[in-house]
């Protein structure tokens, strides 16, 4: 008999595994992703996100209750507008695709509505913001970031006016959360918190959902507004302004490939963190999955726990509804 005092196999027979397990999933963890689309009268599937739909608008009510029925009761709203144009009106718009959706769904539903606030998906040029002059044939800079501040802080209050709960700006633009906040505070809506997309990195994970969503750029790239996926210090100084502006929340984004990100903000900072584990991530393990190399439930299980176990306190994921139904 070898003399062992210390066997960490002791804690993990079944029963006692579960016991000292140091994270969990829970669906009031998870928040899921729901597209309207203005355009159509028809759900219609999203063939690079399995499982996933873009609704008309006159369904959104039924496609939340899907959600809510797994469990999961927080969404993500995100909207494919009937016209675009260089400015992105149809974003502020008191009729725009998101504004109705969200009246209709907080009108029937408990769902707690977050809205992403960005101008990528109602821009013509695709771009997260209104261009700076000449932008199409310059190589270099394309957005406006000063610009753009205005036409944030009118989003956000639009989506307020329709009854969000919470406002999620994703566009990387500097200043962002504290013009929201401003105009929020001004509207009478100090209550509605801001999730910053406060470290957004310029990821080509994203490529499914700019099919999704409709909002892929027509020239150039975001690099010039998201963040290099070398840079982690660079993370830090991102969530210090946004913390100084007002974020309430702060997100990493991606999840699964930033995971030192998400870890080092929990240690830092004291403000709940959200991850958004991408389009790309939960394509790549479906993909994967239909050829049979992956179990799916179990790795996306998997994913979602080691996104926790980093540091986030809540999960913006397309697995939302299915893991909330396998726990
Ligand atoms: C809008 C926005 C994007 C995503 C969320 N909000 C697209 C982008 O920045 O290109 C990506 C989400 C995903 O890939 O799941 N700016």
């Amino acid at each position: 008999m070898n003399s062992l005092p210390r066997r960490p196999r002791r804690l993990r027979r079944d029963g006692i595994r579960e016991l000292v397990s140091e994270t969990s999933l829970s669906p009031s963890d998870l928040i899921a992703p729901v597209f309207v689309d203005a355009t159509t009268d028809e759900r219609a599937s999203i063939p690079s996100m399995p499982g996933h739909e873009r609704v008309p608008i006159a369904q959104a009510v039924d496609r939340v209750e899907e959600v809510l029925d797994t469990g999961v009761e927080t969404i993500i709203l995100f909207g494919i507008p009937a016209s675009k144009d260089a400015d992105g009106s149809r974003a502020w718009a008191e009729d725009g695709v998101v504004q109705r959706a969200v009246r209709d769904i907080t009108r029937e539903t408990d769902a707690t509505v977050i809205t992403d606030v960005c101008m990528c998906e109602y821009t013509d040029h695709g771009h997260c913001g209104i261009l700076e002059e000449n932008a199409r044939e310059s190589p270099e800079l394309t957005v406006d970031n000063d610009a753009t501040l205005d036409r944030l802080a009118r989003i956000a209050v639009s989506h307020a006016e329709a009854g969000a709960h919470m406002v999620a700006p994703s566009s990387m633009t500097d200043g962002m959360v504290g013009a929201i906040r401003e105009a929020l505070d001004e509207t009478g809506f100090e209550s509605v918190p801001i999730m910053s997309y406060a470290a957004k990195y310029e990821s080509a994970f994203y490529g499914p959902f700019r099919d999704a969503a409709d909002g892929a750029p027509a020239f150039g790239d975001r690099r010039h507004y998201q963040m290099d996926p070398a840079n982690a210090r660079e993370a830090t100084r991102e969530v210090v302004r946004d913390v100084e502006q007002g974020a309430d929340v702060l997100m990493i984004k991606p999840a699964l490939s930033y995971l030192d990100i998400v870890s080092t903000v929990r240690e830092n900072f004291d403000q709940p963190v959200a991850a958004y584990n991408v389009s790309g991530e939960y394509a790549m393990l479906h993909a994967a999955a239909e050829n049979g190399w992956l179990d799916l439930d179990a790795v996306a299980h998997e994913s979602l726990l080691s996104i926790k176990r980093a540091g986030a306190d809540l999960i913006v994921t397309y697995f939302a509804e299915a893991i909330a139904e396998q726990l």
